[in-house]
């Protein structure tokens, strides 16, 4: 286990002074940029997975990088079927090393959540359960429009509803997510700290993060599905 992993460097000590406004451009504005074929596809592919399994309640796993946190969540919710998302072809097709004897409630599928989660909305999929696992910091000031909650494609994921959690070893991060998620909802939505040993890490980054003595940061709330919203972010 890599254990010397540096906390996040940033020039922003606390939430950006331009989210708030960001966020609001954003619930304003209309957002239907064409799906790819490859994204429709491995769309089409998860869903067929997830149906062929019986409809179980569904759990979005997006970003998940090698898939680790996917059968990890899979065995834990065993009456659920779980979807991994990640765009990264290599890291999908990475051996993770798992002992256990691999679940078959779950299914990793390569595409952009940009579409994925705009394919869902327009299909009315909702999870009942949505993990975004350590996502790409994006640490610069100037790069609050990466950031998912800074990106146009924020109004989709909350519109999905569910049980929402977002981890990460930034602070300001989760504070900044937390502060959109209540943005949109109303709901009050605080970030906590929680341990995790290595060993028993949901994913990678958090096994790497927790034995690197990094403090680690969530928040979580449950939203109801909006499908109002659908018609401004989907293509038809
Ligand atoms: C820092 S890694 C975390 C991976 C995993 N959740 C973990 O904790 O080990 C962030 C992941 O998000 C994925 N990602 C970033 N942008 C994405 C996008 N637009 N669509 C799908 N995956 C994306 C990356 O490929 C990467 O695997």
């Amino acid at each position: 286990m890599n254990a010397n992993s540096r906390p996040v460097h940033s020039n922003q000590s606390s939430v950006h002074d331009q989210l708030h406004a960001l966020v609001a451009k954003h619930a304003a504005m209309a957002f239907r940029k064409p799906f790819s074929k490859v994204n429709l596809e491995a769309f089409t592919t998860s869903i067929a997975a997830w149906k062929a399994y019986g409809d179980a309640p569904l759990i979005l796993d997006a970003g998940c990088g090698v898939g680790l946190s996917t059968r990890k969540l899979a065995q834990a919710f065993a009456e659920s079927f779980v979807i991994g998302v990640d765009q990264s072809a290599d890291r999908l097709s990475r051996d993770v090393r798992w002992t256990a004897d691999l679940p078959e409630n779950f299914i990793t599928v390569r595409a952009d959540l940009v579409d994925y989660w705009r394919l869902m909305l327009s299909e009315r999929i909702y999870p009942q359960q949505h993990y975004l696992l350590y996502p790409n910091p994006w640490p610069k000031k100037s790069h609050l429009g990466r950031r998912w909650h800074g990106h146009a494609i924020f109004p989709v994921l909350v519109a999905l509803g569910g049980r929402i959690e977002c981890r990460s070893n930034w602070k300001t991060y989760i504070d900044e997510f937390a502060s959109s998620l209540h943005q949109f909802s109303g709901i009050a939505v605080h970030s906590e700290t929680f341990d995790s040993a290595a060993e028993e890490a949901l994913t990678p980054f958090e096994a790497k993060y927790a034995s690197s003595g990094h403090t680690l940061w969530r928040c979580s709330t449950e939203l109801l599905p909006r499908p109002s919203i659908t018609k401004t972010f989907v293509n038809s």
